[in-house]
Parts: C-alpha cells; sequence; structure tokens
C-alpha cells in the first residue's frame, strides 16, 4: 500500500513519518520511508539545486520539472519495486504538493500540471494521503523557530494560504483518498491519530483482498 502525507510547512510531517512507521511495524508490516524532493542520490542532489536559498532566480517552470525529475526518479528506482515486495510505503510529500504549491500557489495551469504528473509517475497513485492540517501561518511559526529555513519556505504569507486553500480542493476532489489529522495537537496526540486512521485503512483494505 502506497501513503503519502501532505501539509503545509511545519505541520510537522517529517517528525511524525518515522513514529508513523514504528506504528506500522509493531503491527506487522514491512514499511519503507521516503520524501520528496530526494529520496535517491540523483533526487537529494535535485533536492540541493531546489532549496539552495540562491537560487532567486529559479523560474517556476524549471521548478516544477526539477521536482517531476526527482519524483520520476523516486518512483522507479525506490517506490515500484517496494510496493512490488508487498512493502507499505510511506512518503513525506508526493504528487499532491505540486498540484498545491505549484499549481495553486504559483498558479500554474492545473491540467497541465496534471498532465506533468501523470509522466513523472508513470500513474502511480496514493492509495492513501495523509493530510496534516495546521494552518499555514502557524506552521511557518514552527518552521521559523526549528531553524530549518529554506528558499521555499521563503514565499509570502499569500503565497502559503493558496497551497493550503489548494490543498482544501484537492481533499473536496477525491474525499474518499485522503485523511485528514488535526496538527495543531502535541506529537504524541498527532502520532496516535496518524497511527489509528492509517491502521484502520491498511485493514480494511485487506479485508477487501
Ligand atoms: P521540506 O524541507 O521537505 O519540508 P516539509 O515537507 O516538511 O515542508 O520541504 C519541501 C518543500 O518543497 C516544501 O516547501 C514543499 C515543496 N514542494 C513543492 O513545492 N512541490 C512539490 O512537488 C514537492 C514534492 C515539494
Amino acid at each position: 500500500m502506497f501513503i503519502t502525507l501532505e501539509g503545509p510547512e511545519g505541520s510537522g510531517k517529517t517528525s511524525q513519518i518515522p513514529r508513523l512507521a514504528d506504528a506500522l511495524r509493531a503491527a506487522g508490516y514491512k514499511v519503507l520511508t521516503t520524501r520528496e524532493p530526494g529520496g535517491t542520490l540523483i533526487g537529494d542532489q535535485i533536492r540541493k539545486v531546489l532549496f539552495d536559498l540562491g537560487n532567486k532566480a529559479m523560474q517556476p517552470r524549471s521548478e516544477i520539472l526539477l521536482f517531476q525529475a526527482s519524483r520520476a526518479q523516486l518512483v522507479d528506482e525506490v517506490i515500484r519495486p517496494a510496493l512490488a515486495a508487498g512493502e507499505v510505503v510511506l512518503c513525506d510529500r508526493y504528487a499532491d504538493s505540486t498540484m498545491a504549491y505549484q499549481g495553486h500557489g504559483h498558479g500554474v495551469d492545473l491540467a497541465q500540471l496534471a498532465e506533468l504528473v501523470r509522466f513523472a509517475t508513470g500513474g502511480l497513485k496514493p492509495d492513501l494521503t495523509l493530510f496534516l492540517d495546521i494552518k499555514p501561518k502557524d506552521g511557518l511559526r514552527r518552521r521559523d523557530a526549528d531553524g530549518n529555513w529554506n528558499r521555499l519556505d521563503d514565499y509570502d504569507a499569500e503565497f502559503h494560504e493558496r497551497v493550503y486553500g489548494g490543498y482544501q480542493k484537492l481533499i473536496a476532489a477525491e474525499s474518499q483518498r485522503w485523511e485528514v489529522v488535526d496538527a495543531t495537537r502535541t506529537p504524541d496526540e498527532v502520532a496516535a491519530d496518524l497511527a489509528r486512521k492509517t491502521l484502520a485503512r491498511l485493514q480494511s483494505k485487506e479485508r477487501l483482498v
């Protein structure tokens, strides 16, 4: 089963993923965790280019294609083989980030973007997407406090508001694929909720097989 985590900056996805992986392993699942952009040697090099605070001249179209290049590499090199081996794959961000950030955030044509994403992923879609829900201004405050500021966090507050609104549209359009988790609670509460919702989905999928 292919599970992705999405959310605004500072929603805590990255610290929750290892905890969720542990909870699933404790329930007997074989789990692989990865992240975007990156997750492969080639993807990690692309990640450096994308996040470099010196790359202020990065054009939206270049940014889009770099994200897709990293994603294509990750899908073929890591995600598809793990799924074929029966593992649960947990991925920190995936195609919905492109639709939310480049589409709704930068205003790039959504149909064109969806086509690029299909090309990059070869059509691989998540079975479940967990949305860690926090308002952008609260998330950015956390991000600022933890010192992990990068070039993409540097976009203005309205950009992050549009991204958040974009996620709401993506969730509404495909509500059965998403689980929304309130990320403003304590890390322990968020971890417990993520584990409960994910295990319920895994078990109901098994009943269908
Ligand atoms: P990262 O440092 O991995 O942190 P987090 O996921 O915790 O926010 O940042 C990933 C950044 O890349 C984030 O600003 C969202 C952005 N992004 C896109 O704009 N489009 C994409 O397709 C992906 C995968 C990420």
